[in-house]
């Protein structure tokens, strides 16, 4: 069944979000009672939303009720609806990228700019590798601890957050990075890097660069005042997460996992980073590699 969300269905969609920290299954009395409609039409639209995957309705039995609960799906509704009610986006386009970690899709915005929203999921076997990053920046950057048992919930919000925060920092500093447009729970929105307008651009691995040493000096200049400068360790540098421009000029995208020059494995996080993207570069364009421990040296020291 296919049909268009409209206010009422974000209403319910809303206070079945509003109850989730005290009801993993929102009973279904609970969200009538928060209603200005009818009982019969509540529960007809929450079936309709069962449907349409928005939420999942079905009989508990512990309640001796019907309980809802929202999906990955009703969040992203919710998240699109406010950016399109804050004026972030206007139209929805296609999706550009579904992983296991985030579903990105083209927006236009009134202003007919071309727009991306990332959703972050949550996903186990990516959680094992950035639970240390992202534990460490979410303090720093919303001042609490991950939420371990709200998990599928909590964890793309504090990613979300710390993309956001990274491409913040970086943005006003002048690196290039995506403009940064709005966060909404576990979404967040950014200008598209065009080619070509409304093309997204492609990454790195996807190019044959016809100036590869001028990249890679400008990847590694920019590297440097991100964190210099940005306080930004990126952590998942590499060749598909730097996106190549008009004119080959190198933007940055890919965020959730940053820290700060605090952070305890700064260090093994920079040499990474440097030694990822310098392998790259030096295996497809046989350039060579820079002095990756002179680089770290001068940054620990500044
Ligand atoms: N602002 C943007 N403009 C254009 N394309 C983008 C933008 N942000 C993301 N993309 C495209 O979507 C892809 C995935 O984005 P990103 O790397 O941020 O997410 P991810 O969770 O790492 O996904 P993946 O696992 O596919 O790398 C990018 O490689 C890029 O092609
Ligand atoms: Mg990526």
């Amino acid at each position: 069944m296919t049909r268009f969300v409209d206010e009422k269905d974000i209403a319910i969609l809303r206070v079945i979000d509003g109850l989730r920290t005290a009801f993993e299954w929102v009973p279904i009395e609970k969200i009538v009672e928060k209603l200005p409609y009818k009982d019969f039409e509540v529960k007809r639209r929450i079936k309709e939303l069962d449907k349409m995957e928005l939420v999942r309705y079905r009989y508990v039995s512990h309640y001796n009720s019907f309980a809802a609960m929202l999906t990955e799906k009703g969040f992203d509704t919710l998240a699109l609806w406010d950016f399109k009610k804050h004026d972030v986006i206007e139209k929805v386009g296609t999706e550009i990228g579904v992983g296991k970690e985030s579903v990105i899709i083209g927006c236009v915005s009134p202003k007919g700019e071309w727009v991306v929203v990332k959703f972050h999921r949550y996903w186990a076997k990516e959680f094992r590798n950035i639970r240390k990053s992202l534990a460490y920046a979410s303090i720093i950057v919303r001042g609490k601890e991950l939420n371990l048992e709200d998990s599928r919930i909590d964890i793309p919000r504090a990613k979300a957050q710390v993309e956001m925060n990274a491409l913040e920092k970086l943005h006003k500093i002048g690196i290039n990075v995506p403009e940064p447009l709005g966060i909404n729970r576990h979404a967040i929105a950014m200008k598209m890097l065009t080619r070509n307008g409304g093309i997204p651009a492609p990454q790195l691995v996807r190019v044959k660069l016809t100036d590869p040493v001028t990249a890679y000096e400008t990847i590694i200049e920019d590297y440097i005042k991100m964190v210099d400068k940005g306080d930004v360790i990126h952590g998942d540098f590499n060749e598909y997460n730097v996106i190549i421009t008009e004119n080959e000029t190198p933007y940055y995208i890919d965020f959730p996992q940053a820290v700060p020059k605090s952070y305890p494995e700064a260090k093994f996080l920079i040499r990474r980073d440097l030694n990822k993207i310098s392998h790259y570069f030096q295996l497809k364009y046989r350039l060579k590699t820079k002095d990756v421990e002179k680089i770290l040296k001068d940054l620990m020291e500044k």
